[in-house]
């Protein structure tokens, strides 16, 4: 007899299916038919504003980053067919680290395919066996997967809990390894971390400390280096993950260091060495786009009021968030259920506006969410219309009076 190894998922079949039979529109299986711009797109043949994508600095039209990647393309191809640490390193590649280092001030920087990669990869490969990886309970799947991985032993604490974090790390051995995982802005409810009181706690128990920027690099901080710079302890993180699918614009993942033994990571590192290095053009992309974020000021500006003003739209028309005030460039709008979610979900992309629909197990506490991302390209305008549209389909569905 064969156990059809499908079995476990059926739950989750059932589950999707009786969604889909009260005639919503399946919401993770939508198609961008064009992409006119960081902020516009047209969806089932109809102009939508887009507040969902993490494109928080817009760079992905940014006719700079566009140039350097048509050129790379023409001048070293379509791909490196290679791992880094043989035929896959190209110029592109020391160029994008070198931004890197230059964009952060530090000694060192690796770059992944992808920003699961790197969680995964510098998380499974620092802490193993026998050591501990004490992380928010909230942590991004890349950070469990990267503790799994590794087969570190995990200890988590309640959300953003200073005490919670301090009691743990207490409790520990104090001759073990230890890393503490925390996450600068948390992409569910956009809530940033008490960086500055956690590091405190960690270094006093001598753990080791990194922190996955990938919700707030480019936009949060002076430099816009994340809520480490923000909080002025960026000193004292010991690996900064980070991401360039959202302000970046384009794909792959890295880390930075001052650790002054991090290059033997190349070396040791699973999931850098044993996949593919990322295309010449991506590299190009990223490197220009990291650059001009370093002189983004004005830009990251632009996208605080954007966020205020949506923040503040919200509440007045009587819509659940996620935080009291805003956070950063994420806008979590609390939806009563998961059909209710959907439907307001639905009603939002015929009004032309595309929002991410975010439902457990992903979501803290069972929420189902409509998680808006601003875009430092929303015109003020544009935040207006989404302001409109939210009120038109929230009534609509039932959710606001
Ligand atoms: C906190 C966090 N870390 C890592 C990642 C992974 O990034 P990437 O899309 O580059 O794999 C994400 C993106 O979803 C994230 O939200």
């Amino acid at each position: 007899m064969m156990t059809d190894l499908f079995s476990k998922f059926d739950p989750l079949i059932q589950q999707r299916e009786q969604l889909l039979a009260t005639g919503v529109t399946d919401p993770y299986n939508l198609v961008m038919e064009k992409v006119i711009s960081p902020t516009v797109a047209i969806c089932n043949g109809r102009e939508t504003i887009l507040l969902g994508t993490y494109n928080y600095m817009g760079m992905t039209f940014d006719e700079d980053v566009i140039a350097a990647g048509k050129d790379a393309l023409d001048k070293f191809g379509s791909g490196t067919t290679g791992s880094r640490v043989l035929n896959g390193t190209y110029q592109g590649h020391k160029e994008c680290e070198d931004a890197l280092k230059e964009f952060y001030a530090m000694d060192h920087a690796m770059v992944f395919s992808t920003g699961y990669q790197a969680n995964l990869g510098i998380i499974s490969t620092i802490a193993g066996k026998g050591d501990y990886v004490i992380l928010d309970i909230d942590s991004h799947a890349s950070i469990y997967d990267g503790c799994a991985m590794g087969n570190a032993e995990i200890v988590a604490f309640r959300h953003n809990d200073v005490e919670a974090l301090e009691k743990r790390l207490k409790r520990l051995p104090p001759e073990a390894g230890k890393l503490v995982v925390l996450e600068g802005v948390y992409s569910m409810l956009g809530d940033v971390a008490p960086l500055k009181e956690m590091i405190r706690v960690s270094k006093e128990a001598g753990a080791m400390v990194l922190v996955d920027e990938a919700h707030s690099m480019g936009f949060i901080g002076e430099n816009g280096r994340g809520v480490a710079e923000a909080q002025g302890v960026l000193d004292d993180v010991d690996f900064v993950i980070g991401t360039f699918s959202k302000s970046v614009g384009t794909v792959g993942g890295f880390c930075v260091s001052n650790h002054p033994k991090f290059e033997i990571l190349r070396l040791v590192c699973r999931p850098y060495v044993f996949t593919a290095s990322l295309p010449p053009s991506v590299v190009a992309t990223a490197a220009t786009s990291i650059r001009k974020l370093m002189h983004g000021s004005n830009k990251r500006a632009h996208l605080w009021e954007n966020s205020k003003v949506l923040h503040k739209g919200l509440r007045d028309l009587g819509f659940q968030l996620g935080t009291e005030e805003p956070q950063s460039a994420i806008i979590a709008v609390i939806m009563p259920d998961l059909e209710k979610g959907a439907m307001m979900w639905e009603a939002l992309l015929d009004e032309g506006l595309y929002v991410n629909l975010a439902r457990p197990p992903a979501t803290p506490a069972g929420m189902t969410l409509l998680r808006c991302s601003l875009c430092a390209e929303h015109s003020i305008e544009q935040v207006g219309e989404i302001l409109g549209r939210f009120e038109r389909a929230g009534q609509r569905v039932g959710i606001i009076g």
